[in-house]
């Protein structure tokens, strides 16, 4: 796809609007450092996602400085330099000239030009907008441009009087996901259920975790995605009921359910799907009935994803549904209020049933605003992910012994119905049934 600098041109306007709102002041975003695995090898490289929603910029080594003055607006970028020695070695890097246009920057700089011109830019300004303490040598580099603007103030130059966190009106921004990020976030939950469908069908008894999450990850790369949005979860049978397990080495077994919770990342976007389905194709006995309480759960929840709803809307719903089907199913005794009154219910759903979903798996933004679970918008992506997870205990029927589902999808607030991003992940037990079925006859 080629690059389109207009999104990211807006969104620097709408903070600079933001912050003049707010006094004005300049803004110093620095993307992520990269860093060292082991030895000579580094992690595959990913961005800060906070200079990356303003820029677009991908490369390493740079930061984006923005002057929101109060009659204009300016936008900085300083970058590496080019380098042919190094391009030899690492591949291409743009250079200041050709990166600013390519962002559309009204000015653009090598790094080693930073530590001079910092402290002008920053001479004057009412205040510095910056997230502090979020990475230790991005604070000392800024200290020191403060100091050196300090040292000034005989010239008549003032340091900006106050700090202040660029990250909460980003937060506030990021909540709300323009047309050029939601197309990008379809597009990832369409890989990201494509490649689920190609795990149900790749399952049988015999094979490993770890085989289910090579089809996993190969859909996700064949597609265009740069990297797994998160660590896959391939769980099968009682592993199901460990809910951050990623050793993904174990044998699948008939009889026994699968959990994937995998979701890729396309041009820094997150999918976020959760499945759980029989490793033999069939839902049968208790793992059948608890999946069609869990599906129930996750249904409510999605009804609830409408203007009028708050963040915890969904998460009420789902909480009814499980808490009357677990004293249905009799993993539970009492009344429905007391189980959800006295939290019982967290004994086999111990999480919530939402997160913000974005640039980052868990996104930026707030839940409450001032105490009060935030309403729903248009414009909002929360994922839905209700579970249930039984372990063995005296007190809860044998056949209901280490089963563990969730179901996930990705859901966008509209002015209308729910839009849920992930729906052509089969979920319905004839559905998934179909599937796996289409793969084994
Ligand atoms: N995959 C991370 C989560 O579901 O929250
Ligand atoms: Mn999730
Ligand atoms: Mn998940």
């Amino acid at each position: 796809m080629t690059f389109d600098p207009k999104p990211f041109a807006a969104r620097r306007a709408r903070l600079a609007e933001q912050l003049r709102s707010a006094g004005g002041g300049v803004a110093v975003i620095p993307t992520a450092p990269e860093r060292v695995r082991n030895r000579d090898s580094d992690y595959p490289y990913r961005h800060d996602s906070y200079f990356h929603y303003l820029t677009g910029f991908t490369e390493p080594e740079a930061v984006l400085v923005l002057i929101a003055g109060e009659a204009e607006t300016k936008s900085i970028l300083f970058c590496r330099a080019k380098h042919e020695e190094r391009e030899v070695w690492d591949g291409f890097r743009y250079g200041p000239a050709a990166a600013g246009e390519r962002i559309g920057a009204d000015e653009a700089w090598p790094n080693e030009e930073l530590a001079e011109r910092l402290p002008k830019l920053l001479g004057d300004q009412p205040a510095l907008w910056y997230s502090l303490g979020h990475d230790s040598g991005w604070d000392a580099r800024i200290m020191e441009a403060l100091n050196s603007v300090r040292a000034s103030v005989r010239s008549g130059i003032a340091a900006p009087a106050d700090i202040r966190d660029v990250r909460v009106p980003l937060d506030e921004m990021r909540i709300f996901k323009d047309a050029s990020e939601i197309a990008l976030m379809r597009r990832a939950a369409e890989i990201t259920a494509a490649a689920h469908r190609r795990a149900m069908q790749a399952t049988r008894p015999g094979r490993m975790e770890y085989e289910i999450e090579a089809e996993l990850l190969h859909e996700f790369r064949r597609s265009g995605s740069q990297f797994p949005a998160y660590t896959s979860i391939v769980a099968g049978g009682t592993n199901a009921c460990v809910l951050h397990y990623n050793d993904n080495n174990q044998l699948l077994r008939d009889g026994e359910l699968l959990l994937i919770d995998a979701g890729c990342e396309l041009d820094s976007y997150a999918a976020d799907i959760t499945r759980t389905f029989p490793v033999n194709g069939r839902f049968e006995g208790a793992a059948r009935e608890v999946y069609a309480l869990v599906l129930a759960a996750q249904k409510a929840a999605i009804a609830a994803c409408h203007i009028g709803s708050n963040f915890n809307s969904p998460h009420d719903a789902a909480v009814q549904i499980l808490a009357q089907g677990m004293l249905d199913l009799k993993l539970l005794s009492g009344s429905l209020d007391e189980v959800i009154e006295t939290g019982a219910f967290r004994r086999f759903y111990m999480h919530r049933t939402s997160h913000w979903l974005g640039l980052d798996v868990h996104d930026a933004g707030e839940y409450k605003h001032m105490g009060r679970w935030r309403d729903l918008e248009p414009g909002m992506v929360l994922t839905i992910e209700p579970g249930c997870y039984i372990r063995p205990a005296d007190d809860v029927p044998e056949a209901f012994w280490n089963i563990g589902v969730r179901i996930e999808d990705d859901v966008l607030i509209t002015a209308n119905r729910p839009d849920v991003l992930t729906s052509a992940a089969p979920k319905c037990i004839k559905d998934i049934e179909a599937c796996m079925a289409e793969a084994q006859g």
